[in-house]
């Protein structure tokens, strides 16, 4: 469908994306975004004050977008000072602050004629697309008639996981036992090694250790763990639920979900949709495309150049992730006695402050040790990255965009989930789509050796062979009569009938 099917004569349906405001969720959200333009609607974008001004400092936001001349941004405040830190697991003061200053601003908002319409170009909002923590806008559109439906940037499983929750509780599954706050120590390995039983569909998959984990908790009246809990389930009363996955990658836990939520689109990998319809509409062109918190490194490229085919791993453990000196230096001689090449993604915010007084900085004998090994960089285009035919493999954090960025390009992979959605992922990565390993718990140099030898080496045809094919049904999913395609068309034809 393009943009020249919905008539000059009458504004277009206004549809108002309210992202979490963190790098994978607004990625997804602005892919998302993108593509509603792109069939003609009118899209505002809801940021905070903190995020757009991340993205006006380091990406071209208005350069991405200003070949669509119905994209707008709006933004709140998420209630935290500008330096209070947004990694780690602190991302849930994120949540629990929006949660207790997001309602107010939101009507204000929404309530106002020239905050969101426009005058007479724009409409009033006639859709809100929002992520999963946001209830406190529910009330406000309600009032106002407008239909909202939710838009969750994670996994499929992932999601059912979290849906799942008061079930794995109940069944005395979760939340982990310990003694004190060192997530290595909670319940012994036998116990991480039960299987879950609660989780319809998973019962074969899922043990105790892949249970999605946003925040480490003994407690179950833990806010975050309670916010997690009933938001997700109120995701069925919404007029409808997008996710970035398609059928061929996670259809059983899709249907599973459909018997809660039957009004459901799959429409990913949303990246690769996107791409496709921009070229349909001839707009594949140099325009920088990034919406990075960080600025990105391109001198990277010119290094992977230099690189013989598939003879580089590529790190990177995502936009919230931190580590610990001995971790980071567990993962370094790991990467450096396997003897492959690495470009690895450092943000200037990912390593803890220790104890000992050793600071926050890449210690220097990694620095001086990298150079002749590989190239470790703050922030890197990674789409750009990981299709570049230097690269062999990616270690990654399992993040879903990161996971289905990798999934796309037939890409093995390694995976060290660090928290929330990204311990699930990565034992479907394993364990069902057999597209690489998963580290889990472990932190190891010996194990980082080995497994980089794996996935690189030692069982490479295997992983490839199945990444190759799973490609090829992302592809079938996002084209023209695929599942994803399809779904993205339900959707906005439901976007469309939301114009009162
Ligand atoms: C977290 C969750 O784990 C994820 O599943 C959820 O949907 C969003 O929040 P995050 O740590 O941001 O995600 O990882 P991921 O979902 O993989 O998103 C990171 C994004 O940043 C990817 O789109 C990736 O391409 C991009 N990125 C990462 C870069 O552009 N450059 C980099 O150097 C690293």
């Amino acid at each position: 469908m393009s943009s020249q099917e919905i008539t000059a004569a009458e504004p277009p349906p206004h549809v108002l994306i309210f992202p979490v405001p963190l790098q994978g969720h607004v990625n997804s959200m602005l892919n998302l975004a993108e593509l509603l333009c792109l069939s003609g609607l009118h899209v505002t974008i809801l940021l905070s004050d903190y995020t757009h001004d991340r993205l006006l400092r380091h990406a071209s936001l208005q350069s991405r977008f200003s070949r669509h001349s119905g994209f707008r941004v709006a933004t709140i405040s998420d209630g935290l000072p500008a330096d209070h830190p947004r990694v780690g697991e602190r991302i849930v003061d994120i949540v629990l602050s929006l949660k207790e200053v997001g309602g107010p601003q939101f009507r204000r908002l929404m309530e106002s004629t020239d905050g969101l319409s426009d005058g007479s170009a724009r409409r009033r909002v006639c859709c809100l697309i929002m992520d999963g923590v946001y209830s406190f806008a529910i009330p406000v559109v309600e009032e106002m008639g407008i239909p909202y439906i939710y838009f969750r940037t994670i996994s499929a499983c992932a999601f059912w996981s979290y849906f799942c929750l008061q079930e794995i509780i109940d069944a005395g599954e979760f939340p982990l036992k310990g003694e004190n706050e060192d997530k290595l120590t909670y319940w012994n390995k036998k116990e991480m090694d039960m299987m879950v039983t609660s989780v319809p569909g998973m019962e074969r998959v899922l043990r105790r250790r892949d249970i999605p984990r946003f925040c480490l908790v003994e407690d179950v009246n833990h806010p975050g763990l309670q916010t997690m809990k009933t938001e997700t389930k109120m995701t069925a009363n919404a007029s409808g639920f997008i996710l970035n996955t398609f059928e061929d990658l996670e259809g059983p836990i899709l249907d599973e979900i459909r018997k809660h939520i039957p009004n459901l689109y799959s429409i990913g990998p949303l990246h690769v949709l996107l791409k496709a319809r921009l070229e349909l509409e001839g707009m594949e062109s140099s325009h920088n495309r990034s919406s990075s918190f960080w600025e990105e490194d391109q001198n990277c490229i010119a290094w992977l150049d230099s690189q013989p085919a598939s003879s580089v791993i590529y790190v990177s453990f995502g936009s919230v992730t931190i580590l610990t000196r001995d971790e980071l230096l567990e993962f370094w001689y790991g990467l450096v006695n396997s003897g492959h090449k690495f470009l690895w993604v450092m943000r200037p915010d990912s390593i803890v402050e220790n104890d000992s007084g050793n600071g926050n900085q890449i210690p220097a004998e990694l620095e001086i040790g990298t150079k002749s090994r590989g190239y470790m960089v703050g922030w890197v285009p990674q789409q750009k990255v990981l299709a570049h035919p230097a690269i062999g493999a990616f270690f990654t954090h399992s993040g879903w965009n990161s996971t289905l960025e990798s999934i796309a390009l037939g890409l093995p992979m390694l995976c060290w989930a660090y928290f929330a959605d990204q311990i699930t992922n990565s034992r479907f990565v394993s364990e069902v789509w057999k597209v690489g390993l998963d580290m889990k718990d472990t932190c190891d140099r010996i194990i980082v050796e080995k497994m980089v030898k794996e996935v690189m080496e030692v069982r490479r045809d295997e992983f490839l062979k199945r990444a190759h094919s799973m490609a090829i049904l992302a592809r079938k999913a996002i084209s023209e009569g695929g599942s994803s395609y399809l779904n993205l068309n339900r959707l906005i034809e439901f976007l469309k009938s939301t114009v009162s």
